[in-house]
């Protein structure tokens, strides 16, 4: 062995944690042929000591500081999750010059100007490979496989969760809530599903991707973010009838006047590959100006892809360290201060086709007021089917528009909503036809 060995301190020793030591004692020959150096596991931190991960017992402290400060680690691995000390220890590790790989994507998504200019100002690097999409690369492939590009779109299946209550619903005909209970039960979906369920999650991730594909900053406040909880059994049959499927998709698009980043249930043609998407996995589409569409598929979460994406970061600093490399001073693709903080276009100027489900009592003349005001907002009616049975005395009726503005969508939403007749607030979602 040529090289010299690289001491790294993992924050965290949980599904992630312990994984990324498999690997990297699992794999050991392998990465020693491919860097004639070793990566070793100096000291881990946890919360609990008591706890039996399978891992010497020597290795583990409960003081983040006593692993950054120790001279000999060089690389800093924080897969805490987002608590506090996650922060400051990022922030303690970079202002001391070790290079940091961290899973945290409300950490990366929130914090990432000022953490790549702490890791500028003291020529470290932050690598966040398994912020997204776990054992797909996306990240490395944008930054650096499609670097020749401008990345035009990016539609993503980047929450595994809701995909997986999707899939379901759809192939079992299943009411949100039983689905979500027995996804619970089988470890597919955290006690609190909040994150997953309502779109945070991928919103988080849907910043981090943007800002690669764009160069363009934006606070995860400022993307739309619609969840899946109010999608019914009825409107995924709906949307088969139609040709349709639908996912919870990230969508970030640059267009000459418009930049749109948003997360909801969207209705794709049953022909999209993203359509094909089931279960638990995810994949991320891409329109890139050269090298055309592209599709990324694989599995988004999980103690071992996770890992592979760490172990991936720890290679490529590992790299660095032993040929003496500059630093990579542009961790997004992009120099950190050519980043545009920005905010995606309102949501309300969004152009698309909507699906619309009333929930209406069964009434002489409510088709036609419903017509008319749709009319009056120039939403021009594509198909209209009234489904036969009744949930609570109320009938569903459903209405595909042609292209819609958004703000004209709502304005006839809010007038529609006002009549007696409607029995609750009509839902909408968007359709993307390209
Ligand atoms: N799991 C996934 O599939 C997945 C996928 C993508 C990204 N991620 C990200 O990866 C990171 C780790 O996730 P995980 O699933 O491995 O989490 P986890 O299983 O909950 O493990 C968290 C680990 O951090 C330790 N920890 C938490 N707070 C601490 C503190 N204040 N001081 C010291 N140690 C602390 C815990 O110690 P104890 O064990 O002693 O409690 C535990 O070992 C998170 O940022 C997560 O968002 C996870």
């Amino acid at each position: 062995m040529s090289g010299q060995t690289t001491y790294i301190g993992m924050l965290g020793c949980g599904t992630v944690g312990q994984s990324v030591y498999q690997i990297l004692n699992g794999n050991r020959d392998f990465f020693l042929r491919k860097m004639e150096s070793d990566i070793r596991i100096k000291s881990i931190c946890v919360r609990d000591l008591k706890k039996d991960r399978g891992i010497d017992a020597k290795l583990f402290t409960t003081d983040y500081k006593q692993v950054i400060c120790d001279p000999e680690i060089t690389i800093v691995v924080e897969l805490m999750g987002d608590c506090p000390d996650a922060l400051d220890a990022i922030r303690l590790a970079l202002s001391r010059g070790n290079s940091v790989v961290t899973a945290n994507k409300a950490i990366v998504a929130r914090h990432a100007l000022e953490l790549f200019k702490l890791a500028e100002e003291n020529n470290c690097e932050l690598l966040f490979e398994a912020s997204v999409a776990g054992g797909i690369p996306i990240l490395r492939s944008i930054r650096e496989g499609l670097a020749a590009n401008h990345i035009q779109s990016l539609y993503g299946i980047i929450n595994g969760t809701s995909n997986y209550i999707l899939t379901k619903m759809t192939k079992e005909n299943a009411e949100f809530d039983d689905v979500l209970s027995e996804a619970q039960k089988l470890g597919y979906a955290e006690a609190d599903p909040a994150s997953d369920i309502e779109g945070e999650d991928a919103a988080y991730k849907l910043s981090i991707l943007a800002m690669l594909c764009h160069g363009k900053y934006i606070k995860v406040e400022d993307i739309f973010c619609k969840g899946i909880s109010y999608i019914k059994p009825l409107d995924i049959k709906m949307a088969a009838r139609f040709g349709y499927v639908i996912k919870l998709l990230g969508i970030s698009k640059l267009q000459k006047d418009s930049f749109e980043a948003r997360v909801h249930p969207t209705m794709i043609p049953t022909s999209n590959p993203l359509a094909h998407v089931h279960g638990a996995f995810n994949a991320i589409q891409y329109h890139a100006d050269y090298a055309g569409e592209g599709m990324l598929y694989g599995l988004g979460a999980g103690g071992h892809p996770t890992a592979s994406a760490v172990v991936s970061d720890l290679v490529e600093l590992n790299r660095n360290i032993q040929s003496e490399n500059e630093i990579n001073l542009a961790p997004s693709g992009f120099l950190p201060k050519t980043l545009e903080v920005t905010k995606p276009s309102d949501i309300l100027k969004l152009k698309t086709c909507y699906y619309i489900r009333f929930s209406v009592l069964d009434r002489p003349n409510v088709l036609a007021k419903i017509t008319a005001i749709l009319g009056k907002n120039k939403i021009s009616i594509q198909n209209l089917y009234q489904h036969g049975e009744k949930e609570d005395e109320a009938i569903p009726l459903i209405v595909f528009t042609h292209l819609t503005l958004e703000n004209d969508i709502r304005l006839a939403l809010k007038e529609i909503d006002d009549m007696d007749f409607i029995t609750q607030m009509t839902k909408i979602i968007r359709i993307e036809d390209d």
